[in-house]
């Protein structure tokens, strides 16, 4: 089955993102030309070492590659001071040098992770992400943000380090729990909703024979979601404007995974498909964005099996000042004023920091009353 390629044209920190099946058997001849000798430091997580690092291992040797391999415990709290210390030392004492590669083989967290150690590790070597997560080879693995959290919020220790090379494998999504898949898949619809109406129109017909295992429905839907952030991210590599546009969703969603606490009662990327179904029910209602969006897109949500709705979250939340009180510590707020994404229909996002806080208050009320 067909490789697809993207690049990411960011000078002379451009590069490729393959997409496809059978990328880790293929990995060792991909990685190659990048190095100077044939050795790579490999850095992941328990659960993903246990599924797929003896394929790694095997697809680098097939190019005469050795490798050491780090493994973490899995999970956010993976994504910390202490375990950036443990996976720099560890380099150091691999002897790691400026012209080595590192790998980083996992999902966001490791992906972030490992890409923050590479970037001030002997003030940066280059690394290549080997995502396994839909989340990571759609969005985290490109684009060059990576951190690590704080006590004060996720994220906010990090750096810009633009990988290598991003070999997103699909065949590795097949080990996912369908839960992760969906909540995956709430970043993926995201591209469409901002950007793409004819992307989210295919959605719309073959999301659900790509969550059932359809490789190439599930290859066309990475691809064209890498695509866009490719787009986005080479006008705007560091933020300054249009990346912003990534965030659809993102500053609702921030304030529930808040207020769940970044527990299993919200994924991330479910907490993404509800906070965009929320800033289109709010375009609408501000009169931006046609009254049947909101609804169009939340049947999809639901036709996919996904979370929705503030009901579909179990357990107790706050009520909306307290919602709006959370979206406040948002780290894109700045001069106390939140930044929105809004849409003027599926397809056309737009960035926003005017958004008067009756209607916020009214919508959020209005979605928490209809919670059982
Ligand atoms: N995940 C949003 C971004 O990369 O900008």
């Amino acid at each position: 089955m067909m490789t697809e390629i993207v690049h990411v044209p960011l000078g002379d920190r451009a590069y490729d993102v393959h997409i496809g099946p059978d990328l880790l058997a293929r990995s060792g001849a991909l990685i190659a030309p990048l190095l100077r000798r044939p050795r790579v430091a490999v850095i992941t997580d328990a659960n993903v070492a246990r599924l797929h690092l003896d394929r790694l291992r095997a697809g680098l040797s097939a190019a005469g590659i050795t490798m050491e391999a780090l493994v973490l415990p899995p999970g956010e709290g993976t994504k910390s001071w202490p375990h950036l210390t443990t996976c720099v030392e560890w380099l150091l004492a691999q002897q790691v040098e400026r012209k080595d590669m590192v790998v980083a083989l996992g999902g966001g967290v490791i992906g972030d992770l490992v890409g923050f150690a590479a970037a001030i590790l002997r003030r940066g070597v280059r690394f290549v992400q080997l995502p396994t997560s839909l989340l990571a080879q759609v969005d985290s693995s490109v684009g060059g943000k990576t951190g690590i959290n704080s006590t004060h919020g996720k994220n906010l220790i990090g750096a810009f380090h633009q990988p290598s090379l991003v070999l997103a494998d699909t065949s590795v999504l097949a080990s996912l729990p369908p839960r992760d898949f969906l909540a995956g898949y709430g970043e993926v619809v995201k591209y469409g909703l901002l950007g793409d109406d004819t992307f989210f129109q295919w959605l719309e017909a073959n999301a659900s024979s790509a969550a059932a295992g359809d490789m190439a429905a599930r290859i066309h839907a990475v691809t064209r979601s890498v695509q866009m952030k490719a787009e986005i991210v080479a006008r705007d590599e560091t933020e300054e404007g249009d990346r912003a546009l990534l965030n659809l969703g993102h500053t609702f969603c921030h304030a529930l995974e808040s207020a769940t606490g970044y527990s299993d009662r919200l994924l991330h990327g479910e907490g993404v498909a509800i906070g965009c179904a929320l800033a289109f029910e709010l375009s609408s209602r501000l009169g931006l964005c046609p009254q049947e969006d909101p609804s169009r897109l939340r049947a999809h949500l639901r036709a996919m099996g996904m979370k929705t709705d503030l009901s579909d979250i179990p357990g107790d939340l706050p009520d909306a000042a307290g919602l709006i009180a959370l979206m406040a510590q948002d780290k894109k707020v700045s001069d106390g004023k939140l930044t929105f994404i809004l849409a003027r229909g599926i397809g056309q996002a737009f960035i926003t920091r005017d958004v008067p806080h009756d209607a916020l208050h009214r919508l959020l009320t209005e979605a928490l009353a209809s919670r059982p």
